[in-house]
């Protein structure tokens, strides 16, 4: 069968400005997070690389977008480094970085490639944590006014801004779960700086509003559909706790300019509800975006609790829900990760259905693999399990869209083998593969496959 897209469908993936710039500590830069938590905790990476050694984009960045042009993306999505830009978080502008980026968004223009381009992607510069990150509201208007100065500098030709990516990663991976620095465990925290990202999105938007810029401002959020594991009412309920805190705790204030009443209720109960201002909630309210990015990777299975809350343990979101393993999963063995593509149609049909149908697109979708050398065929990797994983996704955005779903994009994750957080290059996600020694880059199959399925806007497919 042929699933054919909407004319002028987004055909393109997504990178960030951490995991490919590279110079770190160069071009005027000033530090962020990661790199002060790689210097303190190396053996946190994998194979202790750190952030300095991403996939050399400042150095690369024209035969890149060459690369970009040959796989056939109309559209390409990366961030802005706010450490870059703005060394010390407050201050000066770094006239290096206006310079790359310039220089980065004009080639791209230049090449047919609608830039799309992201706020803050994970990268707090240190500066600002040192004040206290997103705990601390003088953080959240130093972001404020940093937006502006990108809408400002860039906002003649960036047309598509996104204030954030996967906004509750830094409160899982920083506050609740100590997979990113500054490695806390507190729940009121967390929905602290939970909080506070989305009052920045909001001032960002009312920014972006307030300027007259061109273009359309929305946010990229992780949405992982929760399915209980039977349809007894215990286990319906600790799905809906899990899509509360994990889901809506951002997509009801983009989208409805609120936050859900019993996520609020139920933080209440328990006294972890976040400090809030008289006029936080007409704030948020004015946060309502244009366009949403939906990252998918995998969907959360959970059950209700098997055994009773430690009532002396660290409050956390698994005081009201148990993840559940369902047998028989598809997952990927490399990343951990359950591949279930229905998710990204019953995403699409939620937003639909619950939230008006906004206008969006897949900003992220991709399979991280470790050791994609062993399918080198006459010097190329032939990673035929990608194109099938992105073609089954696709199926079902197409079905979606059938249906009347307003998706208008697939970006994959991720473009060039790229930098992963912990996992540095443990697993490979990209359409080209990089040869970290050399930084040759050669393209993979899955590469060829989506260069001819964005000329043709089609694929075939039984
Ligand atoms: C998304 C992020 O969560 O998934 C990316 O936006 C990230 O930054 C990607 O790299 C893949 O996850 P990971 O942890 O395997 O790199």
């Amino acid at each position: 069968m042929k699933y054919s897209f909407p004319d002028n469908f987004w055909w393109g993936s997504a990178s960030s400005a951490l995991q490919t710039e590279g110079e770190s500590q160069g071009g005027g830069k000033g530090l962020t997070t990661w790199d002060h938590w790689f210097a303190n905790e190396p053996n946190r990476f994998h194979q202790g690389v750190g952030p300095q050694d991403t996939s050399t984009f400042c150095q690369n960045w024209k035969a890149d977008i060459q690369l970009l042009k040959q796989l056939n993306h109309n559209s390409f999505r990366t961030s802005i480094s706010w450490a870059r830009l703005i060394p010390d978080g407050v201050g000066e502008v770094n006239p290096q970085a206006v310079d790359f980026y310039n220089q980065v968004f004009d080639e791209l223009l230049e090449q047919g490639i609608t830039p799309f381009i992201t706020l803050f992607h994970f990268d707090m510069p240190m500066a600002m944590q040192e004040i206290g990150g997103w705990e601390n509201r003088d953080v959240v208007a130093a972001y404020s006014r940093y937006a502006q100065i990108c809408f400002e500098l860039f906002g003649d030709r960036v047309l598509h801004w996104f204030t954030f990516n996967e906004p509750i990663v830094p409160v899982e991976g920083g506050y609740l779960y100590d997979f990113h620095y500054p490695n806390v465990v507190d729940f009121r925290r967390a929905a602290t700086v939970a909080y506070n990202t989305v009052l920045a999105h909001a001032q960002a938007v009312r920014a972006f509003r307030a300027g007259h810029f061109p273009g359309e401002i929305g946010i990229v959020l992780n949405l992982t559909p929760s399915y209980p594991r039977s349809q007894n009412p215990q286990d319906v309920k600790a799905a809906h706790y899990a899509d509360l805190m994990f889901n809506r705790s951002f997509l009801d204030p983009v989208l409805r300019g609120e936050y859900p009443a019993d996520l609020v209720a139920l933080l209440k109960s328990y006294e972890q509800l976040p400090a809030c201002q008289p006029d936080d909630s007409a704030v948020i309210a004015e946060g309502t975006i244009d366009l949403l990015g939906i990252n998918y990777y995998q969907p959360r299975r959970v059950k209700c609790r098997d055994s009773a809350v430690n009532p002396k343990a660290p409050f956390m979101p698994e005081w009201f829900f148990d993840n559940y393993e369902m047998p028989g999963r598809k997952m990927n063995p490399y990343r951990g990760w359950e591949i279930y593509e229905p998710g990204i149609y019953d995403i699409l049909v939620n937003l639909r259905e619950n939230y008006g149908n906004p206008r969006c697109f897949i900003s992220e979708n991709g399979m991280g693999v470790e050791n994609e050398q062993r399918f080198i065929e006459n010097g190329q990797i032939n990673d035929q399990y990608r194109i099938d994983f992105i073609s089954e996704h696709l199926k079902w955005v197409h079905k979606g869209i059938s249906e009347g779903s307003n998706c208008l994009g697939y970006h994959m994750w991720t473009f060039i083998d790229n930098w992963s957080w912990c996992n540095a290059y443990k697993n490979r996600y990209g359409f080209i593969q990089l040869d970290l020694a050399t930084q040759k880059r050669t393209i993979k199959k899955s590469g060829e496959w989506f260069a001819a399925t964005s000329l043709n806007n089609s694929f075939d497919k039984e």
